[in-house]
């Protein structure tokens, strides 16, 4: 008996793996904050897009140097902008394929960087982020048929505005697992299971924009892609981002669950049925685009 009173208690496996499980969490969470933190301080008060932009790639660049540049070196040298070995320094590749293209790259490399995981499902992350891509580009296309919206804006509105979902499915593994069993029981989307779970994407993504200081139009965009005609302003960028998100996914345009939402969105930004049906064509090579960028950015 005495023996046994001065034995240490060892915890049984379910609740030392429960503390793994919570260290774990608590340390990701840690993570994620601290990322959001240094990319505060790094940004002035109130930055413009361009700027946000140019620091986010200035942390990438201090974070991995080689690696960046790589990336921009073996994205200009791609088929996918065709100038296959001839480009050898960031500065020709500026040159190439201009500094908006270049700055694209950086940006889609960093999120990767900081939004990737072995642990989560490789299929999919490859999902979300050709989703993310083919939005950006979508998003710019249509702001091409319409001089009154900034093009380069509307690609980085388009790439940003998942980025909630990004956060839940790399930092907040265990809620994601959850949402996506909801959602599956329950045969609802995903977007409904994220709410009855009581974490919807979009809020997270209004909090992270909140917290990296992004202009008041990419909060309004990531708090109300989903609900465009609840948006309490910036409806126009609302529309472009709810349009782009749909001919992102949509396989048959003419047949969409919310129609009125779409009527609603293309008369905001007076997009005819010619036009409509001309970006419906577009979205399958921008699709296609959109997988040829990831097999470029993946990381290795
Ligand atoms: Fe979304």
């Amino acid at each position: 008996m005495r023996n046994n009173i001065n034995k240490p208690k060892i915890p049984s496996p379910g609740i030392t793996s429960a503390f793994i499980t919570a260290q774990r969490r608590h340390s990701e969470e840690t993570r994620v904050l601290g990322l959001i933190h240094r990319f505060t301080e790094l940004l002035p008060h109130k930055p413009t897009v361009k700027e946000v932009c140019e620091h986010l790639v200035r942390v990438m660049i201090e974070e991995t140097d080689f690696e960046n540049c790589s990336v921009v070196l073996r994205a200009a040298n791609s088929a996918y902008y065709g100038f296959c070995g001839k480009v050898t320094t960031v500065s020709r590749a500026v040159v190439a394929i201009g500094f908006h293209e270049v700055q694209n790259i950086c940006l889609c490399a960093l999120l990767m960087q900081h939004f990737h995981s072995e642990a989560v499902n490789q299929k999919e992350q490859m999902q979300l982020w050709q989703h993310s891509f083919a939005t950006g580009g979508l998003a710019r296309s249509i702001a091409q048929l319409r001089p009154w919206i900034q093009t380069e804006e509307s690609y980085v509105l388009g790439l940003l505005h998942d980025l909630g979902r990004m956060v839940l499915m790399f930092y907040f593994l265990d809620d994601y697992h959850q949402i996506h069993k909801l959602a599956t029981e329950s045969s609802v989307s995903f977007y409904v299971a994220e709410e009855r779970h009581g974490m919807p994407h979009t809020l997270i993504g209004k909090w992270l924009a909140i917290k990296w200081h992004l202009p008041t139009v990419y909060q309004i965009v990531m708090e109300y892609h989903h609900v465009p005609l609840s948006a309490p302003q910036s409806q126009k960028e609302v529309s472009l981002i709810y349009l782009a998100d749909v001919l992102a996914y949509a396989e048959d345009i003419a047949n969409q669950p919310n129609q009125d939402y779409v009527n609603e969105c293309c008369d905001q930004l007076y997009i005819s049925k010619d036009e409509w049906q001309y970006l419906g064509e577009k979205a399958i090579a921008i699709r296609n685009e959109s997988v040829n960028m990831w097999n470029m950015l993946k990381p290795a």
